[in-house]
């Protein structure tokens, strides 16, 4: 895949990012994930590529724009075929709050090697790469957290575990307090958070639960694009999401997907611009008047290279 692509990737996570950002605690997050797809979805056709939605907003008569099955780009028959992983805004409830960690995100594979995740949960767990090989989803989290604690040379105690704060993970939370682990709870964003284990500087190590599947093939391009190791597991609730996964080539549903399930091969990109700040990327800041900063990572897994960019927008000259 042609390398510039990195670049066009950061425009598109970019101008969701700029038209989110605007509506930061306004307490309307369909409006904001709105005004993140209208960004996007218009920046996409810039790129020479034949993309098509894999993972999206919803099925066609569910999203008017980035609906999955939908084709974007302007890519003419000698341009490569992909497959494309898009949330426009990772924590629409973050950015409806104005609160730290939402982030826009889109992943690029090359067609055929992107798993075409339904929209229902998914089991998951995500390290960096020292600790690539060492988790399991099936092995107790203690088991996990002591492995990891190993293989990053770190004392058990120093390893922090990221999940979502719910309910659901109330097990987990035990485990890791039993076994004597940090542990960091998240209202939001779980994209952003297995992310965040790839990058030492986080104090991040472990990305653990159960968030939305779309959401877990997203991360799973920034996982292969770092290095990072990360396992998933379908968790249909009701017969007509086991019919869908079956629908979509999954039969088992309780298999555990690796990493290479989730996204085949190397040629992989993956794209994230923060809206709210974060961890790893500040968010928008808007300087003057149609003057924006932005800050955006843009990664590619066959040769490893993760660039940040920091980006100053004219916005007045520059009508998206
Ligand atoms: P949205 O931005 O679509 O609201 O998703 C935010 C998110 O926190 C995801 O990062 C995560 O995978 C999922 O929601 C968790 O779902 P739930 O809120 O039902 O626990």
């Amino acid at each position: 895949m042609d390398r510039d692509l990195a670049l066009g990737l950061v425009r598109v996570t970019e101008a969701a990012a700029l038209n989110s950002a605007k509506l930061m605690g306004r307490g309307d997050k369909i409006a904001a994930d709105q005004a993140a797809v209208d960004g996007m979805r218009k920046t996409f056709d810039l790129l020479n590529i034949r993309g098509t939605v894999v993972i999206g907003e919803g099925e066609m008569d569910e999203a008017p724009m980035l609906y999955i099955g939908e084709k974007v780009g302007h890519g003419g028959e000698d341009s490569i075929e992909v497959d494309i992983a898009v949330d426009p805004l990772d924590g629409t409830n973050l950015v409806a709050k104005g609160v730290p960690n939402a982030i826009a995100v889109v992943g690029i594979a090359r067609k055929g090697c992107l798993l075409h995740a339904p929209d229902m949960y998914m089991d998951k767990i995500a390290v960096g790469p020292k600790a690539a090989g060492c988790v399991s989803l099936d092995a107790p989290l203690s088991e996990n957290i002591i492995n990891v604690a190993k293989a990053l040379g770190k004392k058990v105690e120093d390893v922090t575990v990221i999940m979502l704060d719910r309910e659901r993970h109330q097990h987990h939370m035990d485990e890791v307090r039993k076994v004597g682990a940090r542990m960091k709870l998240i209202t939001d964003g779980d994209v952003a958070s297995a992310i965040a284990t790839g990058f030492e500087d986080t104090g991040v190590d472990i990305m653990v639960g159960r968030g939305g599947a779309p959401e877990g093939v997203i991360a799973a391009c920034a996982m292969k694009c770092l290095g990072g190791d990360m396992q998933g597991r379908l968790y249909p609730e009701t017969q007509e999401e086991i019919d869908r996964c079956k629908k979509m080539g999954i039969d088992d549903c309780s298999k555990i997907l690796t990493l290479d399930d989730l996204v085949k091969g190397d040629e992989v990109y993956f794209a994230a611009t923060g809206v709210s700040d974060g961890d790893l990327l500040k968010g928008v800041v808007n300087y003057q008047n149609d003057i924006a900063k932005t800050q955006s990572i843009v990664m590619r897994a066959k040769t490893g290279t993760i660039r940040f960019v920091d980006t100053v927008h004219n916005l007045a000259k520059n009508k998206r």
